[in-house]
């Protein structure tokens, strides 16, 4: 009998940094199963592709569909039909495919799969921001209704999930993969950043949200609070593609440079986990940042007015300011008096996320007597 594969499927940067971990646990556990690495092309750039396989030691992928950028229904059209053009014509016994996160690449991918028949596993489940302008909101909600296995990442995963009827088999806890990147990265941060204590105090700031972006009201109320900051606390600002167009676009990028703010271009992961935990303060729109800036304890400001990731605000380090920039305003004093909220531990953000993935995923292939049980192979 042929071995059988999993397809992982990744597209945008934070979904390297998901794929990582789950890859190494692969290599490591050697389930009796294979993976086979697609990459959707929705990233392309060294900046926001490459330079996270290099970093996070991700094999080159197996599959490459070319996707590329687009708006979204060109987007997601194009991932589904050349992902479903892959399914279709490998010669691989693949058991199942396995999407991560709420982008573009993991809809088109999932929707592929079910059609075809292929149980699909979502890693990073249940998350709901119950905000449906938000595209990412449509990617998590269709993509965990017609997902198999579920695997959630914090618990507020498994409140949602029950609520809208999955069955708690469907469900697995198995913690959050992004904090395994994070940890297993610290070393390699440490020794690329040692030494540089005379660096003065600085906010990080990173912003690509369409509504946060394309606004141009949205976006020079943003930039006006980061120019008061800019009076307190030096301002480093590595610029996403999008966000860097429309800042271009709207005449505010001198008006930034006249601030003193540092702008830089996209960051590797290494670079960016550096400054992160090196920051007096993190300003964000991304969902990702609000989880690694809760782990490291650094107080975050979530320019968005909901989140899909309510630990970081009950446990983490963060908080939702939304477009108040008042409010913002008296926290950056706090921050910076060192008043502010502090952080404790969120359950299976403990580095070893990626282990119980293996084994979620193996039990389900299991239960469907496409291998046999870990317990027998292991024996
Ligand atoms: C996507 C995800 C978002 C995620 C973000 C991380 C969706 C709906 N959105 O948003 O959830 O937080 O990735 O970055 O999937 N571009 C480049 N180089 C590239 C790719 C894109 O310069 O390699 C530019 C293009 O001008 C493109 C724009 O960035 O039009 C936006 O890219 P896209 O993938 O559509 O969405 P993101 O804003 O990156």
């Amino acid at each position: 009998m042929s071995e059988p594969y999993v397809a992982v499927v990744a597209g945008a940067r934070p979904n390297f940094i998901k794929i990582a971990p789950v890859l190494h646990a692969v290599d490591k556990i050697r389930p009796p199963f294979s993976t086979v690495l697609v990459h959707t092309g929705q990233h392309y750039s060294a900046e926001l592709s490459d330079v996270f396989f290099q970093q996070l030691g991700i094999r080159p992928p197996d599959i490459h569909l070319d996707a590329g950028s687009g708006s979204h229904g060109r987007q997601t059209a194009r991932i589904l039909e050349a992902f479903e053009s892959f399914l279709m014509a490998s010669p691989l016994d693949i058991a199942a495919v396995m999407v991560v996160g709420d982008v573009n690449s993991t809809i088109a991918a999932a929707l592929a799969a079910a059609k075809l028949g292929k149980p699909v596993i979502h890693l990073e489940a249940g998350l709901r921001s119950f905000d449906r302008t938000m595209p990412e909101e449509i990617n998590r909600l269709a993509t965990d209704a017609i997902s198999d296995l579920l695997l959630v990442s914090e618990p507020c995963g498994e409140t949602n999930l029950r609520a809208e009827g999955v069955p708690p088999s469907r469900i697995r806890y198995v913690g959050n993969v992004m904090i395994d990147t994070l940890v297993a990265q610290l070393g390699a941060v440490e020794s690329k950043t040692g030494g540089d204590e005379s660096a003065a105090p600085f906010a990080l700031v990173t912003l690509h949200r369409p509504s946060n972006v394309d606004s141009r009201e949205n976006l020079t109320a943003v930039v006006e609070f980061l120019v008061r900051i800019a009076d307190k606390l030096k301002i480093v600002f590595p610029i996403h593609p999008r966000t860097k167009s429309r800042l271009t676009d709207f005449g505010l990028t001198e008006r930034l440079e006249r601030a003193g703010a540092i702008l830089l271009p996209p960051q590797g992961y290494i670079e960016n986990l550096g400054m992160m935990s090196r920051a007096m303060l993190v300003l964000t729109d991304s969902g990702g940042i609000q989880e690694e800036t809760s782990f490291l304890s650094v107080p975050c400001l979530t320019i968005r007015e909901n989140t899909e990731r309510p630990s970081t605000i009950s446990h983490g380090t963060n908080t939702l300011v939304g477009l108040d920039f008042v409010k913002a305003d008296a926290l950056v004093d706090q921050i910076i008096a060192g008043s502010y909220k502090k952080g404790r531990p969120i359950p299976g953000w403990d580095g070893r996320a990626a282990y119980r993935v293996v084994e979620s995923v193996s039990e389900f292939l299991a239960l469907r007597h496409v291998i046999p049980p870990l317990s027998e192979v292991r024996n």
